[in-house]
């Protein structure tokens, strides 16, 4: 199914869409013609195993001017802060914190910016994550990125990021997300100069859309909303890197030539982006606060039906209207380890020190919620009328298995050591004969 908009995206979600730059490029009746059109090469991608379920398969047909096995050798790229080894050492069952990770002094891109917070699993197990945030300041300038060990969820926190892939060029900005699957090569520009945001490095599962179960056929994300880039192609030649996270590790390999070299493709494996914004945020409209699932975007599932590799959740804008009942998020322990992070905005379950672009750590069952001045203005509030959030974005990525921080995370200058402070101020109201 071909869908477009005007602005050069296409919509829907995991839909089999088709796309060229030039008319006429794409084969019609079959995959790969003795000769394809405008001389190019048929190539396909695949993201799942030829043989998963059909509603489970992901794979597209690239139409290119090169085929990708054009490149010189990989040698070991020495970008040691971004990595995927969460076997080091004992792990800490304490609530951390971060405040945001400092612009780079010198200039770095999108690649040299990122940074390892934690993780879990590996690429070679192909279930798990890896948590990375990235700070950059200058634009990728002739050299190409794939990851090979993951799909990549781009959260960005500051500054919007212009991605050209493989498929067509994808521009985000805060407060939307942009997933690029695993192995799609493309280079991110820098259009307001610095960025900083998260990524989620998804060695599971592709993300999908959850179910909705009771809720109905609409809700929370909607399937219209994802968008697609059409086709985009350069033709360019010159003295190029093309740099791959494999098997936890970057390599570099020199390309003659752009690798965004796709004039047409169809297929249903593509990078998409979402605007947070757009989300249909549901609560409660009687009394108690669901559980935060209720928010949730995009799942990557486990092996266990219900229970997700990673699930992304927002907490955006809302109405509280719930009677009788503590509006922010309640005290709680889960089995699920929680990564949060903040767009945009006050989150509602922190007075203070939870910052935009900062970052907090609460680990399975590790107890956490709302700081004490949060709790005594909650408790005291009056209920008898809605109240509105406004100007917030926070999300969290919360997985099975419980989250390792590395340990330049851990011995971080920005992490508050503090953290667990906010809770000190909870005073004692126990009266047995209250
Ligand atoms: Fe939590």
């Amino acid at each position: 199914m071909k869908t477009s908009t005007d602005d050069g995206y296409q919509t829907g979600f995991g839909n089999h869409f088709a796309s060229e730059a030039i008319p006429g490029t794409l084969p019609e009746g079959r995959n790969s013609p003795q000769r394809v059109a405008h001389g190019l090469y048929a190539e396909q991608l695949s993201g799942t195993a030829f043989t998963a379920p059909r509603a489970e398969n992901r794979r597209s047909w690239l139409y290119r001017i090169r085929p990708a096995a054009m490149h010189g050798p990989f040698a070991p790229y020495a970008q040691h802060r971004l990595h995927s080894d969460f076997s080091a050492g004992p792990v800490s069952p304490d609530q951390m914190r971060w405040s945001p990770l400092p612009m780079p002094e010198t200039p770095t891109d999108f690649v040299d910016g990122l940074y390892t917070m934690a993780g879990n699993g590996s690429p070679d197990a192909l279930h798990g994550v890896g948590i990375h945030l990235y700070a950059a300041n200058r634009s990728m300038q002739g050299r190409y990125f794939y990851d090979a060990d993951g799909e990549l969820l781009i959260v960005p926190q500051q500054g919007s990021l212009r991605i050209a892939t493989e498929f067509g060029v994808i521009d985000v900005e805060p407060q939307q997300i942009a997933v690029i699957p695993r192995g799609v090569r493309f280079q991110v520009e820098l259009p307001d100069g610095e960025a900083r945001g998260y990524v989620c490095e998804n060695f599971g599962a592709a993300l999908r859309l959850p179910d909705l179960g009771p809720i109905g056929s609409n809700g929370l994300a909607n399937p219209r909303d994802f968008e697609t880039p059409v086709a985009a192609y350069e033709d360019v030649e010159g003295e190029f890197e093309l740099i791959a996270k494999f098997q936890g590790h970057l390599w570099r390999a020199d390309i003659g030539h752009s690798p965004l070299d796709v004039v047409g493709w169809h297929g249903n494996y593509a990078p998409y982006r979402y605007d947070l914004r757009r989300f249909n945020t549901i609560g409660s409209i009687s009394f108690d606060h669901p559980d935060p699932s209720i928010f949730l975007v995009l799942t990557s599932p486990s092996d266990t039906p219900g229970v997700g590799n990673m699930d992304f959740v927002i907490f955006p804008p809302r109405w509280l209207v719930a009677q009788d009942t503590f509006r922010p998020p309640w005290f709680h322990r889960n089995i699920a380890s929680e990564f949060m992070g903040l767009i945009h905005g006050v989150y509602d379950a922190k007075a203070e020190g939870f910052a935009p672009g900062g970052a907090s750590l609460h680990n399975c069952m590790t107890g956490h919620g709302p700081d004490a001045a949060t709790f005594e203005r909650a408790s005291n509030a009056d209920l008898s009328k809605p109240d509105v959030i406004t100007g917030t974005m926070a999300f969290m990525f919360e997985t099975r298995a419980v989250i390792r921080p590395t340990r330049q995370a851990v011995e971080a200058p920005h992490r508050q050591r503090d953290y667990q402070a906010c809770w000190a101020g909870l005073r004692k109201h126990f009266a047995p004969k209250g």
